[in-house]
């Protein structure tokens, strides 16, 4: 390849990574309305809360704290639908959101099962944000926690 070829891709594809900076996905992060809460719904011990609001709320809720790489595209493209996706989901803030309590109360139950299997919060994100793993003294009070007040076809038979 000779140099002039170079450089011609080299310029292309600054002009391309310059003109993907063009296409912004949406950063919102929704009002709280309190009482739509999961804490409004389902008591959650202070322990808990503390794991959940460290190592999910950047996801599922709406205090997103978007990192500056969030505004780069393409991997703005990709944290913003990771977390409009998560939202989806569930939301901490909105639990209301959820089609109905019996759903709400599945997600509960799959908490556990994220959690220790390491699902949740993804493996991408840990690595990406010192702090974010559980200890495993932490993953036993959110598995006590989500086996209490969750239903799922594990989580039922597993209550003894
Ligand atoms: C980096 C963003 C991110 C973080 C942080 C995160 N999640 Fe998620 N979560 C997602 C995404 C994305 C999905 C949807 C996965 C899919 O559709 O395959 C999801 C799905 C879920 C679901 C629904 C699964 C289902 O099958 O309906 C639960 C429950 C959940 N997460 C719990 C948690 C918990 C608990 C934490 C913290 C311990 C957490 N997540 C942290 C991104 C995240």
């Amino acid at each position: 390849m000779n140099r002039a070829r170079a450089k011609w891709i080299v310029v292309s594809v600054i002009v391309i990574l310059a003109l993907m900076q063009l296409i912004q996905p949406n950063r919102t992060n929704p009002p709280v309305n309190a009482s739509r809460s999961l804490e409004a719904h389902v008591q959650v011990p202070p322990d808990v809360q503390q794991v959940l609001m460290r190592t999910c709320y950047d996801c599922h809720s709406s205090a997103t704290v978007w990192p500056w790489y969030s505004r780069v595209a393409p991997v703005s493209w990709y944290v913003a639908n990771d977390v409009k996706t998560a939202r989806g989901h569930i939301n901490f803030q909105d639990w209301e959101a959820q089609v109905n309590a019996q759903e709400g109360k599945v997600h509960l139950g799959l908490i556990c099962k994220l959690v220790r299997s390491g699902n949740m919060p993804p493996a991408d994100y840990r690595f990406m944000h010192k702090g974010t793993d559980l200890s495993p003294s932490e993953v036993n009070a959110v598995c006590a926690w989500s086996q209490q007040f969750g239903s799922g076809e594990d989580s039922d038979k597993k209550a003894d």
